[in-house]
């Protein structure tokens, strides 16, 4: 039960609604547009109201709340004064439509972040407009496409993604119409060259690659890969979801990639969880440039200062190409000034960000794999990288083979432990996958705790675990029986 509309108050409670008509409406509203009955509101007086959305709040875990070690995910500590910012009134009480002379602030706030960007990524131009990773894949895969059809090369339609990657990747390049090659990565979780020397052709599009990889890997011939798919005609896309471990220490463009998305609510900062709310701005290289997605953010120099008292007049640009919007007005502005006000107070020292990370993954990874070989002497790693980047895998089937405790069963069990379950099966790669990143904003003390704690459950009694949880609100459920017969139980009504 989630939902206010699910939420039945007591009877009369609530607002008294207006008549669907109100006077004088016929004069002002087209009969088209008229209601013809009530809106089903939800009934709820004022305190059952508060009520529900604190029950609802208490029954939330959160980073405010706990560790949550979610790899891939990025939860991370957002500095508050991002929100005092953000919540200014001439940032939040203004309207997309209005004319741009009315929000020169923004607009520069928006090209700064553009060049902040395009610095850490080593690209030539960025457009803020997607408003998920997924969405900035999409958008700049489309990109490629529309450049390949100018320069002639538009039977190219095949994507190249190794099999560690992000289910968005495959599926970005599916929706843009490409099919999807996919690669096997070698016994060390790595890139296989010679994989990628037999999938390449004069049909290859493009080549997608998360670097570090999605199991903590850093590619160390992603420059061989590069110009393996740029001599075969083809373009490299990097996705920037771990874009965190390496900023500031290398960039993508240095590495050959052609465009790169961004995920602003994992590397920067923005509150997000469970699927959003996020940014995930594309940047590119100039020969992709005139195809970027409307609008971008420019500015000219002018007369007299300009508003905001730069020499600069900021104003929104269509470029010469656009594959179009791909999101309405000028895509997540919360998201991209939260980011914008994280960057501009780090400013050079956010490699330390990266490097915190990076530590921080490094130290956790240690101490659970020291622990572990007296409990279990599993080789609990995924991948046999000695280090890692900014996140791990774990793999839990040892312990599976040897007690039946899957990686599912320890990540339950971990909720009696009042942490946030690691990311669970993915990558697929990796069998009864664990995948922990507990980011750079965690002390050693938590780090150590939790490391303590994991090692605890792996010891325990397997029947513990396998029906943990046993202290959450909600205990394990019969998952089959929850998809055929729900039945949800409001405890504020019944
Ligand atoms: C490696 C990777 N790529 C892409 C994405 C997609 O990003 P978003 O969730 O912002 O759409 C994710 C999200 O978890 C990811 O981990």
């Amino acid at each position: 039960m989630s939902d206010i509309y699910e939420f039945n108050g007591a009877a009369g409670s609530g607002w008294s609604q207006p008549p669907p008509m109100f006077e004088g409406a016929e004069k002002t509203i087209p009969i088209s547009l008229r209601r013809s009955k009530l809106p089903e509101w939800p009934r709820a007086s004022e305190p059952e109201l508060v009520r529900h959305y604190t029950w609802l709040s208490q029954r939330n875990f959160g980073i405010d709340t706990g560790f949550y070690p979610l790899g891939s995910c990025t939860m991370k500590h957002n500095p508050r004064v991002n929100e005092r910012i953000v919540n200014l009134p001439g940032i939040d009480r203004i309207h997309p439509l209005q004319p741009e002379h009315q929000i020169q602030g923004l607009l520069a706030i928006f090209f700064e972040m553009q060049e902040m960007l395009e610095i850490c990524a080593g690209m030539d131009q960025v457009t803020l407009q997607p408003v998920a990773g997924a969405q900035g894949e999409f958008a700049a895969i489309r990109c490629i496409q529309e450049y390949h059809r100018d320069i002639g090369e538009g039977h190219r339609d095949k994507v190249i993604v190794p099999d560690s990657a992000h289910g968005t990747n495959p599926a970005s390049a599916a929706m843009c119409g490409y099919e999807v090659i996919e690669i096997p990565s070698g016994s060390d979780g790595r890139l296989d060259l010679d994989a990628l020397g037999a999938a390449v052709g004069d049909d290859t599009a493009a080549m997608m690659v998360t670097n570090p990889n999605t199991l903590g890997i850093f590619e160390p011939e992603i420059a061989q890969a590069a110009e393996i798919v740029h001599a075969a005609g083809g373009q490299m896309y990097y996705d920037g979801a771990n874009f965190n471990a390496i900023l500031g220490k290398t960039d993508p463009g240095r590495m050959g990639f052609d465009a790169v998305h961004y995920n602003l609510h994992k590397t920067f900062s923005q509150p997000h969880g469970g699927g959003g709310p996020g940014s995930g701005p594309i940047g590119v290289k100039s020969h992709l440039a005139a195809y970027l997605p409307a609008p971008v953010a420019d500015r000219e120099e002018t007369e007299g200062g300009g508003i905001v008292g730069n020499g600069f007049r900021y104003f929104w640009r269509t470029p010469e190409k656009s594959i179009g919007k791909v999101q309405q007005w000028h895509g997540n502005a919360g998201a991209v000034i939260r980011s914008w006000a994280f960057y501009r107070r780090y400013g050079r020292e956010l490699e330390k960000m990266s490097e915190h990370a990076v530590l921080n993954a490094n130290y956790l990874r240690h101490r659970i794999m020291q622990g572990a070989e007296g409990v279990h002497a599993m080789p609990l790693d995924g991948a046999p990288a000695d280090v890692v980047k900014h996140e791990f895998t774990l793999s839990m089937t040892p312990l599976k083979d040897a007690v039946g405790v899957s990686g599912k069963d320890v990540a339950k069990r971990l909720l009696d432990y009042g942490y946030m379950s690691p990311t669970l099966y993915f990558p697929m790669i990796v069998p009864e996958c664990l995948m922990i990143e507990p980011t750079e904003t965690e002390s050693k003390e938590v780090l150590d705790k939790f490391a303590k704690d994991f090692l605890t459950i792996l010891a325990e009694d397997p029947e513990i675990v396998t029906t943990a949880p046993h202290d959450t609100k909600v205990r394990r459920v019969d998952e089959v029986l929850a998809a055929r017969s729900l039945v949800l139980r409001h405890p504020l009504t019944d």
